[in-house]
C-alpha cells in the first residue's frame, strides 16, 4: 500500500485517505463515498491504536470484524487499506508523542486522559505514512477533527483536513462501532442524546442563544432517562472548544453520555450569522 501511494504521489494524483480503527458501518462508508468524490487513489486504514485507550477502557472488547471490513472497502471500490500491526506502528523504544496543548485537556481530553495524545500520534504517522493530500474526518469526533486539524495547521503537514457529517440511525442515534454494546433497552433509551440535542436546537430556533439555558434544555431531556448518565452536555465554541456565554458564529453543543456501561458522543452544530441560526445534527 505504501509503494502504491507513493507511486501514485509521483504520478501527481490526489490522495485521499480515511482512517478508521474497523468495525467499519456506514458513517465510515459515507467518508470513503466523500473520498472518491474528490480524490484517486482513495487508501483506508484500520488500526485498533491500543495507545488512544486507556487501561480501563474497551481495547479488549473492541470489535474485530477484519473479514468484513475487508469485504466493505472492496464493495467501496477503495484502491488500498493499510493494515500496520502494533509491532509495526509503535517499535520497542517508541518514545514520540504529538500532544496538542489546551484543545487536548478539555472535554473527552479530561473524561479519557491521554486518548488524544494517542490520537493525534497515529493521525499524525498515518498522514506521514501515506501522505494524503485530503485525509477524511467525521464531525460525530468533533473534538478529535478539531485537533487534528490544529496538529496539521501547527506542525506544516501537507494534508488537508475534510471535515464529514454525521451519519445516524433512523431513530436518529449518531453511528458508531461501539453501538453494538447496548442492549435492546439499552439500544432504545441511547436516542435520548438526538432528542437532547434536538431539544437545544428547538430552543435555538425560538431565539435562545444563552449557554446555560441550552445546557439545562438538554440536561432536561438526558435526566428524564433513568439509563442515562451524563459526563458532559456543554455548548462551546467550535474551533478552540473553549465554554462560550452564548452561541457564536461557529459552535457545538457537545455530549456525553454513558448509557449502561457504553460511554456514547454527540454534538450539534450551530453556525450563526446577522440573519439568525442555521443548526447541523
Ligand atoms: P473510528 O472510530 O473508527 O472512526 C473513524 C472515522 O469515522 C472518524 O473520523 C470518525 O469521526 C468517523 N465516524 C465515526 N462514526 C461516524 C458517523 N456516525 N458519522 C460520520 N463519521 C463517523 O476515530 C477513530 O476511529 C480513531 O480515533 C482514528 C481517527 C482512526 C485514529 O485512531
Amino acid at each position: 500500500m505504501k509503494e502504491k501511494a507513493r507511486a501514485a504521489k509521483q504520478e501527481g494524483r490526489v490522495l485521499g485517505l480515511v482512517p478508521t480503527m474497523g468495525a467499519l458501518h456506514a458513517g465510515h462508508l459515507a467518508l470513503l463515498q466523500r473520498a472518491r468524490q474528490e480524490c484517486s487513489p482513495v487508501f483506508a486504514s484500520i488500526f485498533l491504536n491500543p495507545k488512544q485507550f486507556a487501561a480501563n477502557e474497551d481495547l479488549s472488547r473492541y470489535p474485530r470484524p477484519l473479514e468484513e471490513d475487508l469485504a466493505k472497502l472492496k464493495a467501496a471500490c477503495v484502491d488500498g487499506v493499510f493494515l500496520p500491526e502494533a509491532l509495526e506502528m509503535y517499535p520497542p523504544g517508541f518514545s514520540t508523542y504529538v500532544h496538542v496543548e489546551r484543545l487536548s485537556e478539555r472535554l473527552e481530553g479530561r473524561s479519557r486522559p491521554g486518548h488524544f495524545r494517542g490520537v493525534t500520534t497515529v493521525v499524525l504517522k498515518l498522514l506521514e505514512i501515506v501522505q494524503p493530500n485530503y485525509a477524511y474526518f467525521g464531525r460525530k469526533d468533533a473534538q478529535q477533527a478539531g485537533m487534528v486539524q490544529k496538529m496539521v495547521r501547527d506542525l506544516n503537514v501537507d494534508t488537508e483536513i475534510v471535515l464529514c457529517p454525521i451519519v445516524r440511525e433512523e431513530d436518529g442515534l449518531a453511528m458508531s462501532s461501539r453501538n453494538v454494546y447496548l442492549t435492546e433497552e439499552e439500544r432504545k433509551a441511547a436516542v435520548v442524546l438526538f432528542r437532547a440535542l434536538k431539544a437545544a436546537e428547538e430552543a435555538l430556533h425560538s431565539g435562545v442563544l444563552d449557554t446555560v439555558r441550552l445546557q439545562k434544555a438538554m440536561r432536561q431531556v438526558l435526566d428524564a432517562e433513568p439509563r442515562a448518565k451524563v459526563d458532559y452536555a456543554e455548548v462551546v465554541d467550535a474551533e478552540t472548544f473553549e465554554p462560550v456565554v452564548q452561541v457564536g458564529r461557529r459552535s457545538y453543543a457537545l455530549l456525553a453520555v454513558h448509557v449502561g456501561s457504553t460511554r456514547l458522543i454527540d454534538n450539534l452544530l450551530m453556525e450563526s450569522d446577522g440573519d439568525g441560526v442555521r443548526t447541523v445534527l
